[in-house]
């Protein structure tokens, strides 16, 4: 940074002192040209004039054309480059023009020529010719060693105004580019501070530059995120712990007490049995929590095939029939004709089959489940309501979240996992839809799975439900 801002800034400063310079010069050299020209005419006019002998001395009095340049000499030569008079010293200063070069100047006169003395001097000339019968040219030449000598002087002045500049840029820029860094580093050293323990850390976003502030704040909502995620991992983890704990603890107890003394074949065979059911229930719940942990990286990619929903719907019905008979309840199944989408077709039957099992599980003899299919602008309604308990508002917005069971205490809640939602809205997320509940408590619950009309390609983002 201060590198680059030296070099912009001294660049700039030397682009302006060298336009200046170059004007200064310029200047000069335009005024004294003025100058010369000026002198040029007045003694072409002097010369010139009726009754004054071409060539005679006495306009030039001592060499000086208006007194007040010294350094201006003037010379009248004929045709031939011969000089027919002069100011005194200047023929041994400059070379006098050549034949050639006096017959090349147009009759309003030359244009300005920079020629160097014989002793090196700059010297700026101008020549014309004169009226009369006999051609003759008048050389007016100024001596720019003064001008030269003011000029060499100005840019030494320049070199050392450059130098100073040069110090004062890098001294200036190393100071803003320190000022500039030092919040950013103030930043990267909480940054570099926040590890999982110290999550809930936040970056200061007092007197900071605007710029920065806009920073700060994504980074601290990014920890927000961060905090929140870590927060559900741990929690997640903690209830898959508590899940895995009781029924091993039981299985550890019943293996226990049938360990405890001889016991007869009838006997072993009844333990094992409870055992093996036991398993069976932790092997369901270890294959849903695998599939949620899948499903939130979404590492299986979705097998999707067209499909006829109201038939996935009459298959799925059909396997809890017998369920539904038993518990005296009535399932109904509504579905509009040709209704096809692209879905996975197990994840589908699973999602259904879950939502069909809480339906029933909550609704009393006598009610109904009911299923139905249809499609709407945004896409493919499945829709499972049942005319059962309902659920209570305070419950409402956490059911679909692992491991949330309403009725904790209830005895049929042990042997659910308070899983089933999550996967519904799981699988639904990971199809590009979303899931809406409603109920009241008393009247029924109403589940609605919504799958966008075309498939939303590989992408498998969460949707909130
Ligand atoms: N149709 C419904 N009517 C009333 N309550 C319901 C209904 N569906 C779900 N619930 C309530 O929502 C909670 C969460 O349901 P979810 O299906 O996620 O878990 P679960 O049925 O308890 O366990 P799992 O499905 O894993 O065996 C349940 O405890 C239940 O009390
Ligand atoms: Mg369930």
């Amino acid at each position: 940074m201060t590198v680059w801002y030296v070099l912009s800034a001294f660049a700039l400063i030397m682009v302006a002192t060298g336009l200046l310079y170059w004007v200064l010069v310029n200047g000069m050299y335009r005024e004294d040209l003025h100058d010369l020209k000026d002198n040029l005419e007045n003694a072409s006019l002097l010369l010139g004039a009726p009754g004054r002998p071409h060539g005679a001395a006495s306009p030039f009095g001592a060499s000086r054309v208006r007194g007040h340049r010294p350094d201006i000499y003037v010379r009248v030569l004929d045709s031939n480059g011969r000089v027919l008079i002069a100011t005194p010293g200047l023929s041994k200063q400059l070379p006098v023009p050549t034949k050639a070069e006096l017959a090349a100047i147009p009759a309003s006169g030359g244009t300005g020529r920079q020629i160097l003395s014989r002793q090196g001097e700059p010297f700026l000339t101008l020549i014309a010719p004169i009226a009369g019968a006999q051609p003759r040219f008048l050389e007016i030449a100024l001596d720019r060693a003064h001008d030269e000598f003011l000029l060499a002087r100005y840019r030494e002045r320049l070199w050392v105004v450059l130098g100073v500049s040069l110090v004062l840029c890098a001294i200036v820029g190393f100071l803003i580019a320190q000022g500039g860094m030092r919040p950013i580093e103030r930043i990267s050293r909480t940054a570099g501070r926040i590890g999982a323990t110290t999550l809930h850390e936040r970056i200061s976003t007092d007197g900071l530059p605007r710029e920065l502030r806009g920073l700060a704040e994504t980074f601290n909502s990014m920890l927000d995120r961060l905090e929140q995620s870590f927060a559900h991992i741990s929690q997640f983890s903690d209830d898959v712990a508590h899940e895995l704990r009781t029924p091993i603890n039981n299985l550890r107890g019943e293996i226990e007490v049938a360990l405890g003394k001889r016991r007869s074949a009838e006997e072993y065979r009844d333990v094992l049995g409870s055992c093996f059911e036991e398993c069976t229930r932790i092997a369901r719940l270890i294959r849903t929590l695998l599939f949620l942990a899948r499903s939130d990286t979404a590492a299986d990619a979705l097998q999707r095939e067209p499909l006829e929903v109201g038939e996935e719907l009459a298959t799925v019905g059909a396997f809890y029939e017998a369920a539904a008979g038993e518990g005296g309840v009535r399932l109904r199944l509504e579905s509009a004709p040709g209704l096809r989408a692209e879905l996975d077709r197990t994840l589908l039957q699973q999602a259904i089959g879950n939502l069909i099992s809480n339906a029933l599980a909550h609704t009393p003899p006598g009610g109904a489940v009911e299923l139905s299919a249809r499609a709407n602008g945004q896409g493919i309604v499945i829709t499972v309501a049942d005319s059962g308990c309902g659920i209570a508002p305070q419950h409402l917005p956490h059911v679909f979240e692992r491991f949330y069971r309403i009725e904790q205490s209830r005895p049929s809640s042990q042997q659910n996992a308070g899983l089933g939602l999550a996967v519904v809205k799981s699988i639904v997320s990971r199809h590009g839809g979303r899931v809406e509940i409603e109920s009241r408590v008393g009247e029924g619950t109403q589940v609605r799975l919504i799958f966008p009309a075309s498939a939303p390609g590989t992408s498998e983002e969460l949707t909130k439900s």
